[in-house]
């Protein structure tokens, strides 16, 4: 396993659609290793190939650090309820806003040899997290999506205590 650059912002690769994942080999289960590696040593809960220049449809999740997701040609297939939390990016470092997301998702994919897989998020904040990944696979950012001028219910002073 290698970690990898992530791509920040400015980098357009972050602007392109991904491609469908057609072969199931080492190089794939390479990335997806590297990209489970780059996102724990980023601190971050979920990371799509292309923030690390591979316009690949393929993405890895993972709140606590133990249930991993590997997400490959990933697609919504069900979705209900809203939410509007507050986000981030791992190509977008220092930064967060307000987003409107379903509350739960369920996501159908193919793990690393292809075989067909379903996550269905339990946890709203899991729901966020597969939503902002597939929507990298599209070239789409939060910030495209940020409510602006949204105003928190919990106090400021609370809030970044967390
Ligand atoms: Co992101």
């Amino acid at each position: 396993m290698a970690k990898r650059q992530i791509l920040t912002q400015e980098d357009e690769t972050l602007r392109y659609k991904a491609k469908t994942v057609t072969e199931f080999d080492g190089k794939l289960a390479c990335l997806l290793d590297d990209m489970i590696q780059t996102m724990f040593e980023a601190k971050g809960v979920g990371l799509a190939a292309p923030q690390v220049g591979v316009l690949k449809r393929v993405a890895v999740v993972s709140l606590d650090g133990e249930t991993i997701y590997e997400l490959v040609n990933p697609v919504i297939i069900k979705q209900s309820g809203t939410q509007i939390e507050q986000e981030g990016c791992l190509s977008i470092p220092g930064q967060s806003g307000y987003v409107q997301r379903p509350k739960k998702v369920t996501v159908s994919a193919q793990n690393r040899q292809g075989k067909p897989v379903q996550v269905s998020s339990r946890d709203p904040y899991l729901a966020i997290a597969l939503c902002h990944e597939l929507d990298h696979l599209d070239g789409v950012l939060y910030t495209d999506k940020v409510i602006h001028g949204y105003q928190p219910k919990k106090p400021a002073a609370k809030r970044d205590a967390e």
